[in-house]
């Protein structure tokens, strides 16, 4: 199994910065910005929490993510979460524990072909809108009777784009019809403005929603991920298989997250900082690349003209100016519809100062150090670049 291609970009960053080129880094799709005080504070109390604990998480956890998705118009109980070190790892588990084929919106995150493949799962990958399969496509592909799951992801990476509510009930009618499990990894739930709409809200006892705190609170490392079952049989099977690989998430690590998903107006507040600074960032990239702004996440999916493969774009765009972008292909796409994924969110600033003072700024893009990114961007893509090859 090949590095996942996002973390092979964050390494060429690496190589770039260690030989003193300038980089502009738009490949990893991490959220860079700095802990939360009382985040921090609330790990360093629970440090002494060293046992292990339930497989599926501690009940202040279970009872927190039951209340953050309840406060969202998702009625949770506590018996319906499971947490883990991750919502990867939850997806693995899920989609293993599920089997059968299972279709991806095109292009899709990278993890979820991977992960089917370790399983030995059939994908079959889909024309998508905004991460939600095109429901009359999934329809064709599921009368032929091969499908057992659809994974969605709400609002969407790679695209940045939001599916509305009539295609997320459309792909609910579609699910009904061929008793698909819906998967809906709603990550980036917290970092749109527009209205979603939850498949669990329209046919609950067929959906599986993910979550965590690695973009909304920006703790990707800390490894923490929920998942709402509206299914006991699958979470109970998704639990044994936790038991056997993870046993638990850190415990620690679990308490500073059942604070996370009480919503502390603090949190609340840094939440709405974040989702502001992605949005307006994202929309100052957008355009120069000439591209509409994200609906949601820190994500864009332009097209550029001028060459033959998503590849050369991106292998242009670095080798001449240091834009790291992941092209299309590695999303499943086609790679001569040359689309690239550019990620927006570690364009902050290199410091914890930087990037808090890019948290409460009305006009991020107008620091210094993230226009000075604007500004060596704009020149990699100025048109004349282009019509060279
Ligand atoms: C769509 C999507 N789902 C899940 C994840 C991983 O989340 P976690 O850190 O909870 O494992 C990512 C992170 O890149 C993602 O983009």
């Amino acid at each position: 199994m090949p590095v996942s291609a996002t973390l092979a970009a964050n390494d060429a960053i690496a190589r770039r910065r260690a030989q003193g080129l300038p980089v502009v880094p738009l490949g990893f799709g991490e959220a860079g910005l700095p802990v939360h005080p009382l985040l921090a504070k609330a790990l360093s109390d629970a440090a002494g929490f060293a046992g292990y604990g339930p497989v599926a998480g501690i009940p202040a956890l279970r009872d927190a993510a039951a209340g953050y998705w309840s406060r969202r118009g998702l009625p949770t109980e506590a018996s319906q979460v499971v947490a883990a070190p991750g919502s990867k790892p939850l997806l693995w588990a899920i989609l293993g524990a599920r089997g059968g084929g299972v279709a991806l919106p095109r292009p899709s995150w990278v993890s979820y072909a991977a992960q089917s493949a370790m399983h030995g799962l059939p994908v079959v990958r889909v024309r998508s809108v905004g991460g939600v399969p095109d429901p009359v496509e999934l329809d064709a592909v599921a009368r032929e009777g091969r499908l057992s799951t659809v994974v969605v992801t709400l609002p969407d990476n790679p695209t940045g784009r939001l599916a509305p509510p009539p295609v997320i009930r459309e792909l609910c009618e579609v699910a009904e019809r061929h008793d698909l499990l819906i998967v809906s990894d709603e990550i980036y739930r917290d970092l749109t403005e527009m209205e979603l709409l939850s498949p669990a809200s329209v046919v609950p006892h067929r959906v599986v929603v993910t979550s965590g705190l690695s973009k909304s609170l920006a703790l990707g490392g800390w490894r923490l991920g929920v998942a709402r079952f509206g299914d006991d049989a699958l979470r109970d099977a998704v639990i044994d298989m936790a038991s056997e690989v993870w046993s638990a998430p850190a415990q620690p690590v679990q308490h500073a997250a059942a604070l996370a998903f009480s919503e502390p107006p603090a949190l609340v507040e840094r939440v709405a900082q974040s989702r502001n600074l992605h949005l307006r960032v994202g929309a100052a990239v957008a355009a120069l690349f000439d591209t509409p702004p994200p609906d949601g996440a820190f994500y864009l999916y332009p097209h550029v003209p001028g060459f033959d493969t998503d590849r050369q774009v991106a292998e242009h765009l670095l080798a001449s100016n240091g834009v790291v972008v992941l092209p299309g292909s590695e999303f499943g796409d086609d790679p001569a519809a040359c689309r690239i994924r550019v990620a927006t969110s570690l364009l902050y600033g290199d410091t914890d100062a930087q990037k808090l003072a890019a948290l409460t700024s009305d006009t991020p893009e107008s620091l210094p150090w993230i226009a000075a990114h604007l500004a060596t961007l704009a020149a990699a893509l100025h048109p004349g670049e282009f019509a060279h090859k």
